[in-house]
């Protein structure tokens, strides 16, 4: 009944300021018995490329809140600079082609439009024309996304589009007429296709993967990713519209329920460095599975504890020294005295009265000084409390501590690390559905590098999500192209494998 399973092959594909003078991708099609294939090339990791892509997370932090045209909800933020895997699709009849990122971690699906006369970015990108399709249907409803580091804006229209073998009829998408970031000029894609949920759709507009299944154009309601691990591997990864590709992945799937429709969010439990309990999310922790993110991003006081383990090189902070060696042992005494470790910095007047919590708001303390005061204060309780729950002597948890003011993730991106020291470094774990999910030091840290000199990078960035939707830790490329995922839209399930 024209059901099809419908697999896209994308590539990993790592933007920089070189790519744009390199040759475009050349895409070649094959189907076979209900399957859709798009191959792509790829490309080679480049340093310049992952700092700037650290740097647009950091920068997106502080300003998570966006605005469609109706003053609508939040949108996701992310990173599509760095290492990217995307697919080719079609939009229009005779079908426009667009290089498109596969971002699970937003919902809406827009490429440059033929009437952006203004932005360098679209200068450099595929445009999508209506005038040349059959199919077009006009909105013209005006819409802009904002990312914190730039943003987008245009109109919706609609038209039909192509995803690998099917066709999604009258699907509404953004014809992008302004791209106002340097990270569009320099990107390799052309656009996003959201596999989000309508929740967090600019202008509620219906997702492509929504139309999929109302269309019935798919066997089963969940799709399914697989990203290459091996960097020089000739296919990028694949996403499985319909179902689920058993050579990807090997054992059974650990399946967690979404715990929030927007993002393909999950409770995450306990997250150990090593084999030692960091104790941040002993209580649950949210998490969202992104395959728009190149990086995995956590909050601050964790990536920095992350960093001191692997020995990652941070940025050394005086006040987080004072702080520590000023306030360190009256902090101890009041987390033991069992004062509430949410009250601690409050009570020896580090933090304002009104109940300012690191991450929950740091936009509300107004001065900057205290506000890195404040907020170093409550980074150093939740440092003691997770050492005094692995029963640590007092002075050896203020050594560390101290330490750990040596690891703090800096906002340049600079989490350089020794390529030597690989094989020495700990494993982490991330807890899910009861089970362990591993990252070796060879599948977290990020080789980079030209001319034959390589350079490592942690693939931990520290990102600070406020609530209500944070904090949140995100899972990106670097742990989805260790598990094989699958977004189950139907039980609103996320499963993972070990990927094969
Ligand atoms: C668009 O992409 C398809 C599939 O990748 C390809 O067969 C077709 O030739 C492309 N069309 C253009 C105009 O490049
Ligand atoms: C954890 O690792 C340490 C050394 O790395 C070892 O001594 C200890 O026995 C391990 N504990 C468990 C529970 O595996
Ligand atoms: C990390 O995990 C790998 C793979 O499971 C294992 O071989 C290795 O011994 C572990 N390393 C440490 C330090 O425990």
């Amino acid at each position: 009944m024209g059901r099809k399973l419908v697999v896209v092959t994308c590539c990993l594909w790592i933007v920089t300021f070189t790519c744009l003078l390199l040759p475009s991708a050349s895409a070649s099609a094959s189907a076979s018995a209900g399957l859709s294939r798009i191959s792509l090339k790829k490309q080679r990791l480049d340093l310049h490329g992952l700092m700037a892509a650290r740097l647009a997370v950091i920068m997106s932090g502080q300003d998570m809140m966006v605005a469609s045209s109706e003053g609508q909800e939040v949108m996701p933020l992310k990173n599509y600079l760095g290492a990217q895997y995307y697919g080719v699709i079609g939009i229009g009849s005779p079908p426009q082609n667009f290089t498109v990122i596969f971002d699970t971690g937003s919902s809406n699906l827009w490429v440059p439009s033929s009437k952006c006369f203004f932005s360098i970015a679209c200068y450099f990108h595929s445009k999508y024309k209506s005038s040349r399709s059959s199919t077009y249907t006009k909105n013209g409803k005006s819409c802009e996304i904002n990312y914190g580091s730039g943003s987008i804006s245009g109109f919706f229209s609609q038209d039909n589009v192509k995803v690998g073998g099917l066709v999604v009829k009258d699907q509404a998408f953004i014809e992008a007429t302004r791209e106002g970031s340097v990270i569009f000029i320099l990107a390799k894609f052309d656009g996003i296709l959201g596999l989000g949920f309508q929740e967090i759709s600019m202008g509620n507009a219906t997702p492509v993967w929504y139309n999929m299944l109302k269309q019935d154009l798919v066997r089963d309601d969940v799709f399914s990713i697989w990203l290459n691990k091996d960097p020089l591997g000739q296919e990028g990864g694949e996403i499985v519209f319909g179902g689920v590709d058993p050579k990807h992945y090997k054992g059974k799937h650990t399946y967690v329920p979404v715990t929030g429709k927007g993002y393909w969010q999950f409770d995450m439990g306990d997250f150990l460095i090593g084999n030692r309990s960091t104790g941040v999310c002993v209580g649950g922790c949210a998490a969202i599975v992104d395959s728009g993110t190149s990086l995995l991003a956590g909050p601050t006081p964790v990536i920095t504890e992350i960093n001191h383990a692997i020995g990652a090189q941070g940025f050394i902070s005086a006040e987080c020294k004072e702080v520590v060696s000023e306030y360190g042992e009256l902090i101890w005494e009041l987390l033991i005295s069992g004062v509430q470790a949410n009250k601690v910095c409050t009570q020896i007047g580090l933090c304002p009265i009104i109940g300012i919590q690191y991450m929950s708001g740091i936009k509300t303390v107004v001065d900057k000084e205290d506000k890195l005061v404040c907020m170093t204060c409550q980074m150093t309780v939740i440092w003691i409390q997770n050492q005094l729950r692995q029963e640590e002597t007092k002075d050896k948890i203020l050594d560390y501590v101290n330490e750990l003011c040596e690891s703090l993730p800096s906002p340049t991106g600079d989490s350089v690390i020794d390529c030597a020291k690989i094989a020495r470094m700990p494993n982490v774990t991330f807890t899910i559905g009861d089970k362990p999910f591993k990252l070796t030091p060879q599948q977290y840290v990020v080789k980079t590098g030209k001319d034959g000199a390589t350079i490592c990078m942690s693939g931990f960035t520290a990102l600070d999500v406020p609530p209500p939707r944070g904090p949140l830790w995100i899972l990106g490329d670097v742990f989805m192209a260790v598990y094989h995922t699958v977004f189950d839209y139907g039980n609103l399930e996320i499963g993972f494998a070990e990927a094969a």
